[in-house]
């Protein structure tokens, strides 16, 4: 017998980095996803096809998400998980925030319990924090309940309806980079500017309401001047990169209506947006310019597990 759980990536729309800082943000999952398989085992074991040798410190944070769940559920940690995913790491897409719920699903299904979105994400954030030291929820969020979140630490998160399916282009860089330093470096802005950074702060936060109506009503030229705007104000606290910058303008060069990084940034991707039907164009252009690119249809659902024999 195992369980199987497979969690989606995601995109932060507007508001990180503010977010940790008590900004709203707004979120969407994204289709490529991670897949947990759990089965008992004789020990904790963790696999993984990012590291195949078995990288005992990069797979701790996914061993405390597995002992937390079994220590909540009153049972052992000896399981075996098996971890694959299609969400290139380290590209802002969330691909640790994913592994964590989707493991976090899997085990729990595997010793009969369900949990729901909100509990998935709270035992996914033990892991969370580990890797990213001060994260502020909204991946983890997101992985598990699936759909468009607005979302601000310490609230519960709020589901935006769009008013039908819309397409978001995700661009990686090819620059990987850590969400830890980034938030790191962040705070260091905070710290030696505070009223500037309150004041950035609240645009961004303003940017994420705005942005959320906008998207749910489909006004995507409305939704892709708010995301330039949310670049810009990310630039600012030194979130972006020459390559992320080169990457947001050859997106607008290519039509879009707005682009901005997504994420932590420093390297990592950027999202885009654009008239409807032209999303393709600007995927090809980007590829032919030999960057990682796909077109993103939202929402998307949550986590989903299941029992296999
Ligand atoms: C990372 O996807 C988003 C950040 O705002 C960090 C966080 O919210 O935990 C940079």
């Amino acid at each position: 017998m195992k369980a199987i759980a497979e969690a989606p990536s995601k995109a932060i729309i507007t508001g990180e980095h503010f977010v940790v800082h008590g900004a709203w943000a707004l979120a969407a999952a994204l289709p490529r996803r991670v897949r947990a398989e759990a089965s008992p085992s004789e020990e904790l074991t963790i696999v993984s096809d990012r590291f195949p040798g078995g990288d005992s410190r990069a797979l701790a944070p996914v061993a405390s998400v597995v002992r937390a769940v079994a220590k909540e559920l009153s049972s052992t940690p000896r399981v075996r998980v098996l971890v694959t995913s299609d969400i290139p790491e380290g590209s802002g897409l969330g691909s640790s925030a994913s592994t964590m719920v989707a493991v976090a699903a899997a085990v729990a299904r595997l010793k009969g319990a369900e949990l729901g979105p909100q509990g998935i994400s709270d035992f996914a954030m033990a892991g969370e924090r580990e890797v990213h030291g001060r994260p502020s929820g909204v991946d983890a969020a997101v992985c598990s309940r699936g759909g468009v979140l607005l979302f601000r630490p310490g609230i519960p998160p709020r589901a935006v309806a769009l008013q039908g399916r819309r397409a978001l282009v995700v661009a990686f860089t090819g620059t990987r980079r850590s969400t830890r330093r980034q938030i790191t470096r962040v705070a260091g802005v905070k710290e030696a500017f505070p009223g500037m950074f309150r004041g950035l702060a609240e645009a961004a936060s303003e940017a994420s309401l705005a942005a959320a109506e906008r998207l749910a009503e489909g006004d995507m030229k409305g939704l892709g001047r708010i995301l330039s705007f949310n670049h810009a104000v990310l630039s600012a606290v030194g979130a972006s990169s020459p390559s992320l910058d080169r990457l947001v303008d050859l997106a607008l060069s290519l039509g879009a209506y707005g682009a901005k990084l997504t994420g932590a940034g420093g390297g990592g991707s950027v999202i885009a947006v654009a008239p409807r039907g032209k999303e393709k164009s600007i995927v090809s252009g980007l590829r032919e310019r030999g960057f990682e690119a796909f077109r993103a249809e939202i929402p998307v659902v949550g986590v989903r597990s299941w029992l296999e024999k």
